[in-house]
């Protein structure tokens, strides 16, 4: 999408390729619309005021007006005015643009909803319901129709391209406050898409030294710092499990190392630690083949967090935020890691490797003790960690868990905002019995029940005293299938709520 503006003007007299209205289930409103269709384009009354067009949430409808200047108009349903909220927004936004860009569409033009449909609806209590409208529209309409075509040299489908969106409205302070909406969520939807494209590339494309210069990269064009350890620093550091991980492949490891508004301390500052496995195998413990190539996505955790640094570099938000990414492969080489193993982690404790598919949790442990040494308010790590939390949350939730209830509780509130929800998991001390080891401080795998718990119980023995929440995303970061706005392949998930989370944060 190259251009997304707010017009003042009314939707009869602005030429359209595509005139979308949102449309609720509501009869009143839906007998409105009908007059209006019939009497500015000529609309045979029978598909919105007939049964045939009820607004219910998720019904689409194209039509083809007989008007000079609309080409097209798209009515998409929004259902019952009081259950209305921004993801209806998303999702009717989303059917929208994928309906107008599949009829050749260049421009989709959003109609300005009745009044009365914003105030009766859940946006009421938002901050700027105006706002709050526009920024779904973008998301809706930017996730949406998002592809991932690096690779494609001929496109199968005739469909062309959405180039730009237009939002109309007759009133000058809500042109502000939609244009407002418009520029955050385009900032926002390019993290989230950016993360998508970092995790939807090929392990041949993304391995451990090119996530970093992919880091490099976005640290010049955005303005935040970025350092890089390679294998000696790596060694230097005692991070003993991101050594050990590392070395059953030929590419060596990195540890990334992203900073944005370092001055910025006293307003709170958050570490994110972001798994990067650029490929999983499994290790020596080697995974089944069926669906191992989904494994090039096992770094969803550090392209949210890179993505997210970016993001808030660009929106300039207020806090200092730390970045820390431990990258490598797992592989099976013939110096890979062996069940049995023991390993020393920065820390000092030591694990014992019973696993080696295993392997987030043993860099992850490394990282989130180096990110203690910032004494920052609070550290956030997201890793697609287990197998059982897909199987506990699907792909509708992340696992969360750690140890400060009340951050905890606000970034739930951001999930629900931005629908990229969180779920609580305990962490009840009974569930360490089951990673002790015999021999060494912890075991990396704690059995066939709790793992997505066990793994967390782990990690949690590696920070201390600091604030942490842990995010398992392995479910809602790699779809099997498509969902609304969201593709098949990664979906990016963590940056948008992350960045709501963080530009509503206050220390305290
Ligand atoms: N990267 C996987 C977890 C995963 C599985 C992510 C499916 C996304 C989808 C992780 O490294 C792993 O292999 N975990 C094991 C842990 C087990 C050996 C204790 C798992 O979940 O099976
Ligand atoms: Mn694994
Ligand atoms: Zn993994």
């Amino acid at each position: 999408m190259r251009t997304l503006t707010v017009i003042r003007a009314a939707a009869s007299s602005t030429p359209s390729d595509a005139l979308v209205y949102f449309i609720p289930e509501d009869p009143q409103a839906r007998d409105r619309l009908a007059k209006e269709l019939v009497r500015l384009y000529r609309i045979p009354p029978t598909p919105v005021g007939q049964a045939s067009f009820r607004g219910t949430e998720g019904e689409i409808l194209l039509l083809f007006p007989a008007h000079p200047k609309i080409r097209r108009i798209i009515l998409a349903g929004v259902g019952r005015i009081e259950t209305v909220s921004a993801e209806t927004f998303r999702r009717a936004s989303s059917s929208a643009a994928r309906l107008a860009r599949s009829s050749q569409a260049r421009t989709l033009v959003i109609a300005e909803p009745d009044a009365t449909l914003l105030n009766g609806s859940t946006l009421h209590g938002t901050a700027d319901p105006w706002e709050t409208f526009a920024f779904a529209v973008a998301e809706g309409v930017l996730l949406g129709t998002y592809r991932y075509e690096k690779y494609i040299s001929t496109r199968k489908t005739p469909e062309g391209d959405l180039r730009s969106l237009v939002a109309l409205t007759q009133s000058a302070s809500r042109k502000v406050s939609m244009t407002r909406g418009f520029s955050t969520a385009r900032i926002v939807c390019e993290g989230t898409t950016l993360a998508r494209d970092l995790a939807n590339a090929p392990g041949n494309e993304i391995y451990p030294s090119t996530l970093a210069a992919h880091a490099r990269r976005l640290a010049r064009k955005a303005g935040f710092s970025v350092r890089i350890m390679n294998e000696r620093d790596i060694r230097r550091l005692n991070m003993g499990g991101l050594l050990a991980v590392s070395q059953g492949s030929a590419r060596p490891p990195r540890f990334i190392v992203l900073e944005h508004n370092r001055q910025a301390g006293r307003k709170g500052r958050i570490a994110l630690v972001g798994k990067g496995v650029t490929f999983d195998s499994g290790g020596i413990s080697i995974k089944p083949s069926a669906g191992m190539a989904e494994m090039k996505m096992d770094m969803a955790g550090a392209a949210a967090v890179l993505a997210t640094v970016y993001t808030a570099a660009r929106l300039k938000i207020p806090v200092h935020l730390i970045g820390l990414i431990p990258a490598t492969e797992n592989l099976p080489g013939g110096k890979a890691l062996k069940p049995g193993d023991i390993v020393r982690h920065l820390t000092g404790l030591t694990s014992e490797v019973d696993n080696t598919d295993a392997e987030g949790r043993l860099i992850l442990a490394d990282a989130l003790g180096y990110g203690t040494r910032y004494k920052p308010d609070l550290m956030i790590d997201l890793a697609t960690l287990t197998g059982a939390c897909v199987v506990a949350l699907g792909h509708e939730a992340t696992g969360m868990m750690g140890n400060c209830p009340s951050f905890m509780s606000r970034l739930q509130e951001s999930g629900e905002t931005t629908y990229e929800r969180v779920w609580p998991l305990p962490l009840f001390k009974e569930y360490e019995r089951l990673i002790k080891s015999d021999i060494a401080d912890l075991k990396n795998v704690g059995g066939r029940w709790a793992g997505a718990i066990t793994a967390a119980v782990f990690l949690k023995k590696f920070v201390g005293d600091t604030s942490w929440i842990h995010l398992d995303i392995a479910g809602p970061a790699i779809m099997e299938e498509p969902f609304e706005y969201i593709p098949k392949g990664a979906s990016g998930v963590g940056v948008r709520v992350l960045i709501d989370f963080l530009r509503n944060w206050k220390k305290g």
